[in-house]
């Protein structure tokens, strides 16, 4: 395959660039064009694309964000428009195409590749909600930079002696509570994949209380079914503490992408070139045990996520109140 195209889609997320530098470096490297299209699906349906150059990536490796830009495209949920994206690619002689993004973008490029456009997804995501590997880019940024406004937060909560819940992204995945809240050392995570009752909530912020702690810290998954600002006003009212409710929303989106997802990033991004390069179908490129892995495009939506019950037990049990 001589000609291949890259996109962003869905969610920004921190390591993109570092794919899209691999991408292009990788591509050119083995005689390939290498086509950069702008604003995802979208831009590929308007033809926004342009034949990128070595120096098109540099000095964006240490940048968050897209250079490439992004979108969620409603059109593409539609097979007159995936059949017009597959002609487009056509017309710009584009025979395969890298698209980073998340579960919705690889449900796109599974439409793309029936069309007969081999398809690589690469998994650029703060959520780490694709099961198939280990990590996507940018949860071990996003995870850091909750991190920092936990140790901000903490400051502020102990001065007060308020219980402080802070709510992070992850709608159905709540790993990044999961790995913030051990981090982080929260006294409650509140994540998806576990019922958790508001009165064993309140419990825990009370036996906190009367073990001399200064202050509670609890992080909650976005998708957890409590309304953060409503558990803030249950908390004030049966614990007698003062109670607020931070969400730092778009923050954990952006940021330098840490060395770890740089290096996903990168390794991922060049695996899609080879395999491109080699004709390959579509697939899934991901992380398994510390290996780059590769697997069926779709199949890759079907691997049952699995919760690390073994965190979310050590991390309860150490925040706890003695
Ligand atoms: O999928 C990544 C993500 O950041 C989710 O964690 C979050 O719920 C969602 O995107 C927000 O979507 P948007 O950027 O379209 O508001």
């Amino acid at each position: 395959m001589k000609k291949i195209g890259i996109l962003t889609s869905g969610g920004d997320a921190p390591g993109m660039n570092a794919a899209i530098r691999a991408a292009v470096r990788c591509g050119i490297d083995r005689g390939m064009e290498v086509y950069g299209i702008q604003r995802g699906y979208e831009g590929l349906l308007d033809g926004d694309i342009k034949l990128m150059e070595w120096h098109s990536v540099g000095d964006i490796l240490q940048r968050g964000g897209t250079i490439l830009r992004t979108a969620r495209s409603e059109r593409f949920m539609e097979d007159k428009w995936v059949e017009h994206a597959a002609k487009m690619l056509n017309t710009f002689g584009i025979e395969g195409l890298i698209v980073v993004g998340g579960d919705g973008s690889f449900r796109g490029g599974i439409e793309l590749s029936k069309k007969g456009v081999p398809v690589m997804g690469v998994p650029g995501t703060i959520d780490n909600d694709l099961a198939y590997t280990d990590y996507t880019i940018g949860f071990d940024t996003a995870v850091n930079t909750i991190l920092g406004l936990i140790t901000n937060i903490r400051d502020t909560s102990s001065s007060h002696q308020r219980t402080t819940i802070i709510e992070v992204m992850g709608r159905r995945c709540g790993d990044l509570a999961l790995y913030s809240g051990l981090g982080g050392g929260a006294d409650v995570i509140l994540v998806p994949e576990v019922e958790s009752d508001i009165n064993e909530v309140c419990v825990r912020v009370l036996q906190g209380q009367s073990s001399g702690k200064a202050h509670s810290l609890i992080v909650k998954a976005e998708g957890f079914k409590v309304d953060t600002a409503e558990l803030a006003k249950i908390l004030e009212e049966m614990t007698g503490r003062e109670a607020r409710a931070v969400v730092p929303g778009y923050i954990q989106r952006g940021g330098g992408p840490s060395q770890a997802d740089r290096t996903l990033a990168t390794l991922t991004a060049a695996k899609a070139v080879e395999l491109l390069y080699d004709d390959s179908d579509s697939k899934a490129i991901g992380v398994s045990n510390g290996k780059i892995i590769a697997m069926d495009l779709e199949e890759s939506l079907n691997v049952k996520a699995e919760f690390k019950r073994d965190l979310y037990d050590i991390a309860n049990l150490l925040g706890k109140g003695k």
